[in-house]
């Protein structure tokens, strides 16, 4: 069953007056000082449906920082390159732990639970980096996001780059753990460099919403018609995402929101639905977790509103 463009435009609109009238707005992130810098008033939705219609409210059209949401692309990217190979260097089951924990890695001898925690993504990146200057690496990852959002604009925040280049301790022992393990092919500072570039992309609702819509459509973007990945990669992604998407806040997200969804510290998540829509939200408060409060708790209106979770109405 489709929904009227009419009935989104409402919900959507709706959804943005009420998430402005609420003061429980979470916690900006801090550790990486440039992020602390966002306006937390700030609040965006964009959904984009099958046809293309946008449905948009609030800071729609304000780049963000959109860090982890960026491991949903270079995920992507690293399995078009290695395949299946990936999966010998980094897990897919959840790790019911917060995205930066060191412990895990060491139980596991090095190899990360998945490819959303830090390690799992910072192992991800190594792969695209391989065989690459971090120049060339970075620029493939950049000219990836703007093909996907159909957008020249998409920039990286060198502001934000630089800021977690100089406080991403926990990164750095991460990924050299890694090394010592020989999970990390490339000098740990160039796997990094990279990490910290594409975390720093900035992106808006708008912009995030387009870029994730061959997710939605079984690896095609329905605008060019192109297909980005096959409909079996495109499905496996939203399984990862479902399961692994929010850290240890995934189980939560499935309960109240019923999509697969990827979280940033900067606030922003993208969410799937599949065969229906791509949505972005953005607001830069946190919970415990480092997901966007605000965010998701206007997905969860909007799932229950439209009855789009993928687990029934
Ligand atoms: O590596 C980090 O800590 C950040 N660049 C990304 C972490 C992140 O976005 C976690 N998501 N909620």
């Amino acid at each position: 069953m489709s929904t009227s463009t009419s009935l989104l435009d409402q919900v959507v609109r709706e959804i943005a007056d009420e998430m402005a009238q609420r003061s429980d707005r979470g916690e900006v992130a801090s550790y990486i000082p440039e992020l602390a810098r966002v306006d937390a008033n700030s609040f965006g939705l964009v959904v984009v449906d099958a046809d293309g219609h946008v449905a948009a409210a609030g800071d729609r059209e304000t780049p963000f920082s959109i860090q982890s949401i960026s491991k949903v692309f270079t995920l992507t990217l690293a399995l078009g390159k290695v395949g299946d190979r990936l999966w010998s260097r980094v897990g897919r089951e959840p790790s019911g732990s917060p995205f930066n924990s060191i412990v895990q890695l060491e139980r596991e001898r090095g190899i990360p639970r998945n490819p959303f925690i830090n390690a799992g993504a910072i192992a991800v990146t190594d792969l695209i980096l391989s065989g690459h200057q971090p120049r060339e690496a970075l620029g493939e990852i950049l000219r990836f996001m703007r093909f996907l959002a159909d957008d020249s604009s998409i920039t990286i925040d060198e502001a934000v780059a630089a800021s977690e280049q100089r406080t991403g301790f926990r990164n750095i022992a991460l990924a050299n753990y890694m090394k010592s393990f020989g999970v990390i092919e490339n000098s740990v500072d160039f796997t990094l460099g990279v990490y910290f570039h594409h975390c720093a992309i900035a992106m808006s609702c708008r912009q995030l919403a387009m870029a994730g819509r061959y997710l939605a459509y079984a690896g095609r973007n329905p605008s060019t018609g192109l297909n980005v990945v096959q409909a079996e990669r495109a499905r496996r992604i939203n399984a990862i995402m479902m399961t692994c998407g929010h850290y240890d806040g995934s189980g939560e997200f499935a309960y109240r929101v019923g999509l697969p969804g990827k979280s940033g510290v900067g606030g922003g998540i993208l969410a799937i639905a599949p065969g229906k829509a791509s949505i972005a939200v953005w607001s830069p408060g946190l919970d415990a977790n480092g997901n966007s409060h605000l965010g998701r708790m206007a997905l969860e209106a909007l799932t229950r509103r439209l009855g789009w979770s993928i687990f029934g109405v």
